[in-house]
């Protein structure tokens, strides 16, 4: 059987058994931290309604269904990949953000597994990080998950500039860096906006 034809299949299966609540995907332990702790404290914080989540494929593609009570936005650069996004879904590069949302106005971005997977030039890194924050209102809050793998992290942390204007901040019961899985190395830092 071809790749593609097995990929047509997983998410087709994907789409009919999530929604009767079924999950066939065998999930590592950041995505269940994700899934289950992460997204659970978003849906019942009332100070999260406008949620901006970046990067989609099938696996996400149930994500909007799970935050029916909010604003959810999908954002993908990827044309094809539309098909797994929210009802409210932007074909773009991150690094354009700030020409969908206005200042100030996001509560929430989801940025997971973007960074090193695609967003990979420094340049374009700043600009996303830089719109980021630009966009989120004071007090909005950043979720930023990558891979502490060597082939997945284009520059270290702490040299992203854009970053600096963020502050690490805990998030529910969770610490602000969470390593998440050994398996691949993936990391969860929290980070919330205290100045324009
Ligand atoms: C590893 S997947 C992660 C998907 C999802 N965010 C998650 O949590 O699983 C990386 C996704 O980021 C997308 N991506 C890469 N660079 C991007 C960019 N500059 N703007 C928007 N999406 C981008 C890729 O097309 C891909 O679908």
């Amino acid at each position: 059987m071809s790749m593609t034809l097995k990929k047509r299949i997983r998410v087709l299966l994907h789409r009919a058994t999530i929604a009767i609540g079924v999950d066939t995907r065998k999930l590592r332990p950041d995505r269940q931290l994700l899934e289950r702790t992460i997204f659970a404290q978003l849906q019942r914080d009332p100070a999260y309604q406008c949620i901006l989540f970046v990067g989609c494929d099938w696996y996400t593609l149930h994500y909007p269904s799970l935050f029916k009570t909010k604003r959810f936005v999908t954002l993908e650069l990827r044309p094809e990949c539309a098909k797994f996004g929210a009802k409210e879904h932007i074909i773009d590069s991150c690094t354009n953000v700030t020409a969908h949302f206005e200042a100030n106005s996001l509560d929430c971005v989801v940025f997971n597994g973007v960074f090193g997977f695609g967003l990979d030039d420094p340049s374009a890194i700043e600009r996303t990080l830089a719109g980021i924050h630009e966009s989120l209102r004071l007090g909005g809050l950043l979720i930023f998950g990558w891979n502490d793998l060597p082939d997945t992290v284009p520059l270290p942390l702490d040299d992203i500039v854009a970053l600096r204007d963020l502050t690490p901040c805990t998030f529910g019961d969770l610490p602000s860096v969470v390593h998440s899985s050994e398996v691949n190395r993936h990391r969860f830092h929290f980070y919330t906006k205290e100045n324009r």
